[in-house]
């Protein structure tokens, strides 16, 4: 691949990497990748909130299927926003049969985000997903190729099958893809399948085939996804565990720490000489974000980085300002800590949360919550008695768990993601007008790291304070050529 970026901004779900931080980074010729998760309930909640400098309409606007838009816009629009204590419109949850109303908004919705993003400039733009999050995949993938996504970053999981995924969209094919359910049997009816000629019903110009770059923790993974992938992997961002988000469960035995903190060790640290052997660009990423960092990957044969945190508490982000300023006050008073939860994520992935007061990284105010599973993004399909697909979530009330057949052992710590990372972005779901949903707010380790970008002085700073850091005494910083405006049809 040429001209690859030396930056990648990490995807960061839900919407803390969104269209206004990707359009930020790529348009200093870096690569800004939007966060795909959840983008259906993102949208649902920006036109309830009355659509604020009227972008969402705009976006609208550009989608190909004028009729589709317009149902979205009419479903969900509140103009001048919904009462503060009025709660937010329920959504039917992804299954693996969705709604047409579910398809239609995540199809436009992951749309809009990457037009919205590639607006104003020529370079690239990826979107992220993790791959366990399976249900939507299809129809978000497809959103956002019509919009022109140049990249399509996952992690996760192993993404074997979305490369396949990919070319087939680029000609309005048909694709499946194969739905996880616990306790499946040979012969179960699993297979998901979007058809993009149905779905839009009319000609459509072909789309471009955006590259496609899968987030691993270990050799083994690379080796399996360029050995077995359905089509071209180009790309690898090979991610350590001490990056932000969820990681990788450690190899071997599973142990904790006195902190309660997964330990971690030699096995978990990538080869990177056979990475490098592998002969595909790969960026590194985990505590990678400052010059010295930047240059020391580019010596291991990298093409570069991929930064999360840097970016996650920049002005552009989509994380809502008073939960951004209390993290970097305990940045700047040398506070801020870090958590690897090993039980909180419904994913069964370690999950990192960044300790702040009256959030729900303190357990306290966590047990205040009433346990509601009403969003679903990270629900386990499993197999009933019956032999149909049931729908449950660990995070969910205990009893509903465990009538659908889990382990009560398992709902122990875990915490509702889904209602707390869209509370982190000024979206929280208001109950009953009593309880408002708190954000868990998500970091890399090297939290206290970002003072750097922070100016004497100075209380925040932006995506370009960051890639100028980053790139310091490396010339120019645009490595990226534009696209070209043709292959594209948004
Ligand atoms: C707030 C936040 C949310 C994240 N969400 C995702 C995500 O949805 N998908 C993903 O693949 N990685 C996610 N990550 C990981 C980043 O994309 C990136 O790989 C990681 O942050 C790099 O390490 P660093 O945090 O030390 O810079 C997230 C990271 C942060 C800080």
């Amino acid at each position: 691949m040429d001209n690859l970026p030396a930056i990648i901004q990490g995807g960061m779900g839900a919407g803390v990497s969104n269209w206004r931080l990707a359009r930020a980074v790529s348009q200093l010729g870096q690569l800004g990748v939007v966060s795909g998760t959840a983008l259906d309930s993102i949208l649902a909640r920006r036109l309830q909130d009355g659509d604020p400098g009227g972008h969402m309409r705009h976006g609208l606007d550009q989608f190909p299927i004028p009729e589709m838009a317009q149902r979205v816009w009419q479903a969900y629009y509140v103009p001048g926003g919904k009462a503060e204590r009025a709660p937010y419109r329920s959504l039917p949850t992804h299954s693996k049969d969705s709604s047409t109303e579910l398809t239609e908004l995540c199809v436009v919705a992951n749309f809009i985000e990457v037009f919205l993003a590639r607006e104003g400039h020529d370079y690239p733009v990826g979107i992220n997903y993790l791959e366990k999050l399976q249900h939507p995949h299809l129809p978000s993938i497809y959103g956002a190729m019509l919009a022109g996504v140049g990249y399509v970053l996952m992690g996760a999981g192993v993404p074997l099958k979305v490369p396949g995924v990919l070319d087939r969209f680029a000609h309005h094919e048909a694709a499946t893809y194969l739905l996880q359910v616990t306790g499946a049997q040979d012969g179960d009816e699993r297979s998901m399948a979007f058809q993009p000629r149905e779905f839009v019903g009319r000609q459509l110009p072909e789309l471009a085939r955006p590259k496609f770059i899968a987030i691993v923790s270990s050799n083994t993974l690379a080796t399996t996804m360029l050995k077995r992938a359905n089509g071209n992997v180009d790309g690898f961002v090979i991610e350590g565990y001490t990056a932000g988000g969820h990681n990788a469960p450690p190899r071997g035995k599973f142990q904790l720490d006195e902190n309660g903190e997964a330990i971690y060790g030699e096995r978990d640290v990538v080869d990177l000489e056979k990475i490098r052997a592998l002969g595909v660009p790969f960026w590194l990423a985990g505590g990678y974000g400052s010059p010295e960092k930047l240059e020391q990957a580019l010596v291991a044969g990298a093409a570069g980085i991929q930064v999360g945190t840097a970016f996650a508490f920049c002005e552009e982000s989509g994380i809502e300002d008073r939960h951004k300023l209390a993290v970097l006050n305990k940045v700047r008073s040398r506070t801020a800590r870090v958590f690897t939860d090993p039980v909180a994520s419904p994913t069964s992935f370690p999950f990192k949360v960044a300790l702040l007061e009256g959030s729900l990284s303190e357990q306290e105010v966590y047990a205040a919550r009433p346990r509601i599973c009403d969003l679903g993004y990270l629900r386990e399909a499993y197999r009933t008695p019956l032999g149909a697909i049931g729908y449950r979530c660990p995070a969910e009330p205990v009893t509903t768990y465990v009538s659908k057949g889990g382990r009560v052992e398992d709902t122990v710590g875990k915490k509702c993601l889904c209602n707390a990372l869209m509370a982190n972005i000024g979206h929280a779901q208001t109950r009953n007008g009593k309880y408002t949903e708190l954000p868990l707010i998500t970091s890399g380790n090297d939290l206290t790291g970002i003072a750097r970008f922070l100016s004497p002085g100075m209380s925040t700073y932006t995506a370009a304070d960051v890639v100028a850091k980053l790139m310091i005494g490396w010339g120019p910083p645009a490595s990226q050529s534009p696209v070209s405006s043709d292959t594209i049809i948004a």
